[in-house]
């Protein structure tokens, strides 16, 4: 069976990856330093002999070994956590990603980048395609996570194409589920949260800006098909679900399921918002035979389930 290294495995789409590759009978090394990422989601797995964990910073070292695959999930995710590890998030997605193409490069595996939809900034083209080059400011406050971003997509094809490492990109858009923590300051965990303790649901700007929504098990499904397809080095895939939704109709959507009156506040936006973020996911189609199956709502009802336990509340 093959052996994998996942980076950032103790974090959300870490965890769904780990229970998904565990299932297929994988030996999955992780390797999580719980900047962002939790104990108890390795915890989970401790007593399968398939599953090994590394408690290290990736910028500083990684576990080496053979692997078949490596793929790279380590970094600060919601703009609430990169903002607040603005430093770190530059640094793992730079010396971080170039140890794991290192160590790729030196174990003969096939790489893989969770890059992510802020690589085009405020979109001026919608909805994305990936040969859309984006809008980003490089000096503004989001440039942390966008920047960092753009220069692990960068560092990682440039190994593709200097060094032989077999890399594939995938462009990651808005993913919610279980596991998700509470305080990520993501529109999904901040909804449920709020409104699960009783608070009103914050809303910045007038909530007509929109997003669409991945369900964990559709991305962590299409992570794998561009993982383990033949003939994808050097692709990069948008991974997304092309359904949009008003922030304010999720916010709406979210007081229906938990049958509560609807209790809104609104704040201004945050510089470099985005007003609209939609993929483009003709290519994962081609290429993956992939698109999302989890309807908004039953993803939705399922991640509000978990929070109800999460957060204790009737
Ligand atoms: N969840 C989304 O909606 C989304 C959207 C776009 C892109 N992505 C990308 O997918 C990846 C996973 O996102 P997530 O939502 O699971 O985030 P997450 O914060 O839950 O997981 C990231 C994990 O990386 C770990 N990490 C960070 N820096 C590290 C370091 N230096 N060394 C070792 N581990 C480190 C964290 O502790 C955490 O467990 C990230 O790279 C993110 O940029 C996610």
């Amino acid at each position: 069976m093959p052996k994998v290294l996942i980076a950032g495995g103790a974090g959300f789409i870490g965890t769904h990856m780990t229970e998904y590759l565990l299932k297929r009978g994988w030996e999955v090394v992780s390797v999580d330093n719980f900047s962002t990422g939790k104990r108890e989601n390795v915890e989970r797995f401790r007593g399968d002999p398939r599953f090994t964990f590394h408690e290290m910073d990736i910028t500083e070292a990684v576990p080496e070994g053979d692997y078949d695959y490596i793929i790279n999930l380590a970094s600060p995710a919601s703009p609430q956590k990169y903002l607040s590890l603005p430093l770190d998030t530059m640094l793992v997605n730079s010396i971080g990603v170039k140890n794991l193409l290192d160590l790729a490069k030196r174990s003969g595996a096939t790489f893989l980048l969770a890059s992510t939809s802020e690589v085009y900034g405020d979109p001026l083209v919608h909805p994305q395609p990936e040969t859309y080059w984006g809008n980003v400011n490089p000096v503004g406050p989001r440039s942390v996570y966008d920047e960092g971003k753009r220069f692990a997509e960068a560092i990682t094809m440039a190994y593709h194409r200097y060094e032989g490492v077999p890399v594939r990109i995938a462009r990651i858009f808005n993913t919610y589920g279980p596991y998700m923590d509470v305080a990520d300051g993501r529109i999904i965990s901040n909804f449920a949260s709020q409104a699960l303790l009783g608070k009103p649901l914050t809303i910045y700007g007038d909530g007509s800006q929109t997003r669409s929504f991945c369900y964990v098990s559709d991305m962590v499904e299409g992570l794998f098909r561009l993982l383990t397809y033949e003939g994808l080095d050097g692709e990069v895939v948008n991974l997304g679900n092309p359904e949009e939704w008003r922030v304010i109709d999720v916010a709406k959507l979210v007081v229906r399921l938990l049958g509560l009156e609807e209790n809104f506040s609104f704040l201004p936006l945050p510089q470099d918002d985005p007003k609209r973020r939609k993929p483009d996911i003709t290519k994962a189609k081609r290429l993956l035979g992939w698109e999302p199956k989890v309807p908004f709502e039953e993803g939705l009802r399922r991640t509000l389930k978990w929070y109800r336990e999460v957060l204790n509340v009737g």
